[in-house]
């Protein structure tokens, strides 16, 4: 794809899970050109090595970087581990997920205990744990990069899917924390059933700190790019509304 996105907010994931805070953002921003980038033939990310992710991010960044957009938001969590390193390389703005999402955190826990749910890849790098850390938050982790696939295939409501949920979380009632993190973009699309295993505690998923350098587009255009099969990430977003992704090799 030879096309520009000049002035165009760019909003990537491993997927469609990155869909919610594209939704975030539309929102705050109603007149801001995105350019979402679905990484679906390479999803799932969280359970890759850093180094594979790491690749990854630089590749879309750059994409990003050379179609001329005015910013990043890099909206997934596992990619979000690497943001420090990824705005070290390259000229633009870089917002990632996880520090926003710690400082909500912050203010919402009383016991200063919480609960992480998010890939493995996510809760082997520690950034969450050493933010919340930093803050005098405890953080019991659990990875639960097994969730992904039943977002991505679209089969939430299958059995196999409540099967894991169980299997992941079913030492969660006891832990004692009054936060839950939903630190994947994907789990909010599964939080009826992730909600039963947070025992009252509050359920917080993740967000973005995105500021807009000019938000004066005339008639707002959102853009869906896939590096997986259009069909399928067409199906799979259905209930993010109006959607028609286009492939793109990157
Ligand atoms: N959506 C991604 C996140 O927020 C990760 C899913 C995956 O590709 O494993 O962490």
């Amino acid at each position: 794809m030879n096309r520009y996105f000049t002035g165009y907010i760019g909003v990537i994931d491993s997927g469609v899970g990155g869909l919610t805070i594209l939704k975030q953002l539309q929102h705050d921003y109603p007149t801001c050109n995105f350019v979402y980038i679905a990484d679906s033939a390479y999803c799932p990310y969280g359970t890759k090595s850093p180094q594979q992710i790491l690749n990854r991010v630089q590749q879309l960044v750059r994409f990003l970087q050379d179609a001329r957009a005015q910013a990043v938001v890099i909206a997934c969590n596992t990619a979000s581990c690497f943001a420090d390193n990824i705005r070290q390389q390259f000229n633009l703005p870089i917002y990632d997920v996880i520090v926003p999402t710690c400082k909500r955190v912050a203010d919402i826990t009383v016991n200063k205990c919480v609960a992480l749910l998010a890939t493995n890849a996510t809760v082997n790098s520690g950034v969450y744990q050493r933010i919340l850390n930093a803050n005098g938050i405890a953080t019991v982790a659990f990875p639960c990069s097994s969730f992904v696939p039943f977002v991505e295939a679209n089969a939430v409501d299958s059995l196999e899917c409540s099967r894991e949920v169980d299997a992941a979380l079913y030492t969660l009632p006891n832990c004692n924390v009054d936060t839950v993190i939903l630190g994947c973009t994907h789990f909010p699309l599964l939080s009826k059933k992730i909600a039963p295993y947070a025992n009252g505690a509050m359920i917080v998923e993740c967000c973005s700190d995105f500021q807009p350098l000019s938000d004066n587009s005339i008639v707002p255009d959102t853009v869906f790019l896939t590096t997986g099969a259009q069909k399928q990430a067409n199906s799979v977003a259905k209930w993010f509304g109006q959607v028609d992704f286009v492939h793109v090799d990157i």
